[in-house]
């Protein structure tokens, strides 16, 4: 078969094509060059070159684990002086990512998930109640931070009681924007940012430190009837190995959930509450449903399987545009992708989320738009093989997506069953913001309690 050059934006002889990046927020980079040259693009960065897929069919042929695999880079490794070789930032085959995988996917499966019902239901109702007071919104990341912090190690950060934001949640915001701007400048350049490498090292060593304080409290007073994962983490053995996980992996790992488990499910929530605002039916569809399942009862377990309009909204919010926008694999051997472009191992290969999930072959004329009754129309369990990947790909996918899944749902209907929710501006524009991942930029809403809800 012949082979055909992969479309590259003009190379200037020093910067080669790095201005065509736009560090501040890698995402828009992928859309704009997608936009311009198509479903795949390459880029020469100099340090490496990067190819960007845009479409269905191509993703589907990356997402393909026997000739692809995660690339850990940019600001993944650099996120590992931070997280180490936790499950997020592991490179493929890492020994410690086996062991923990295998010990983790039950803890953090559906059943053990439905298990943490009253734990969430604990910290949304804190929500709820400092809503009702105060009737105004930015405590969508603290919700998410305690939640995680809750069920993951039974550790109450209590960030509804504080007006200020907790130590430990400061550090790490601190810490990722430093990682974010490390990613993106040169050695050089890093290495003569000495202040901030302190600070960062100052913060890191106190994220540590409290982890490792929950582990030692949990060794001196075993709780042998809860049932969170780092009880998990200390106790259950690979089942392969027979092998436990270190202190180092159980700290690397704890540190991973708040992270991981904080940004994107808030930034989730954000973005379907900005959806419902701007698209008022679904908003009053949604609530129609929880009022129609829940009505003024206690919301239960039971509920969540009933509430099948409320998870496709969440479902086509992560399609329009969800917290991840990317992620990046290598091919294991050189290879040939779409039947004729050269692909080579030490390439890194993008996958612009965006790009899949706007795919009009896939999703219709109509995919820019929030319609989650495509969702109901088969859409969904129809939809072909990766067409939907907010939460990745294969055995790097995300061990959180039923937790998130759980805690979205649950978050969604106790405030629809309570509040009519309203913009702060209704002239509201969206723009966005991009630290490790992507929300909505100065989006405010306020609440009311609807009538004859107390
Ligand atoms: C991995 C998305 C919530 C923990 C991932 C990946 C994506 C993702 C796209 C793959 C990253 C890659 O390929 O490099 C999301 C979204 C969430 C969410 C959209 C919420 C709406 C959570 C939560 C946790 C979590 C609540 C909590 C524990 C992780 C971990 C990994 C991961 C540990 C790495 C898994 C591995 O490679 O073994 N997530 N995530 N995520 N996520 Fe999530």
């Amino acid at each position: 078969e012949d082979l055909v050059p992969i479309p590259q934006p003009p190379v200037h002889w020093f910067t080669r094509n790095m201005p065509e990046i736009e560090p501040a927020f890698p995402a828009r980079s992928n859309w704009r060059l997608a936009a311009m040259y198509g479903d795949i693009v390459k880029l020469d960065l100099v340090k490496e070159t990067v190819v960007i897929v845009s479409s269905h069919e191509l993703a589907n042929e990356v997402y393909d684990e026997t000739r692809f695999e995660k690339h850990v880079a940019g600001g993944l490794k650099v996120l590992r002086d931070v997280l180490g070789a936790g499950l997020f930032t592991a490179y493929p085959g890492e020994h410690s990512w086996e062991t923990a995988h295998r010990i983790l996917m039950p803890a953090f499966g559906p059943i053990a998930i439905k298990k943490m019902f009253p734990q969430m239901q604990d910290i949304i109702s804190q929500l709820v109640l400092r809503w009702d007071r105060l009737g105004t919104d930015n405590e969508i990341h603290r919700l998410a931070f305690d939640t995680i912090a809750l069920c993951g190690f039974s550790y109450r950060f209590n960030s509804f009681y504080r007006d200020n934001t907790h130590p430990f949640a400061q550090q790490m915001a601190e810490t990722l924007i430093e990682a974010g701007k490390r990613a993106n400048r040169t050695a050089i350049e890093n290495s003569m940012r000495i202040f901030s490498a302190e600070e960062t090292k100052k913060n890191v060593q106190a994220m540590w430190k409290l982890c490792d304080e929950l582990v030692a409290d949990r060794r001196r007073n075993p709780k042998p009837e809860v049932n969170d994962i780092l009880n998990a983490m200390l106790n259950r053995e690979d089942p392969e190995t027979g092998e436990k996980m270190s202190d180092e992996s159980i700290r690397f790992n704890m540190l991973t959930f708040l992270i991981a488990g904080h940004e994107t499910t808030s930034g989730a929530l954000s973005f379907l509450f900005y959806n419902f605002l701007r698209n008022p039916k679904t908003f009053q569809k949604a609530q129609e449903e929880v009022d129609r399942v829940v009505g003024d009862n206690i919301l239960d377990a039971r509920h969540i399987p009933q509430l099948k309009y409320v998870e496709v909204c969440i479902r086509e919010t992560l399609r329009v545009l969800g917290p991840i926008t990317q992620n990046q694999v290598h091919a294991k051997e050189d290879t040939i992708v779409g039947g004729k472009y050269k692909v080579t191992k030490d390439m890194t290969i993008r996958v612009n989320l965006r790009g899949i999930h706007h795919d009009a072959r896939v999703w219709g004329p109509d995919a820019e738009e929030f319609r989650p009754e495509r969702m109901l129309e088969g859409g969904f369990e129809k939809a072909p093989r990766n067409a939907w990947k907010p939460f990745g790909n294969g055995e790097r996918a995300c061990i959180g997506r039923s937790l998130a899944e759980q805690e979205m749902v649950m978050t969604t209907t106790m405030i629809l069953q309570r509040f009519q929710v309203h913009m702060v501006d209704p002239s509201y524009d969206l723009h966005l913001k991009s630290t490790l991942t992507v929300k909505p930029a100065d989006f405010k809403i306020k609440v009311s309690r609807r009538p004859n809800k107390d």
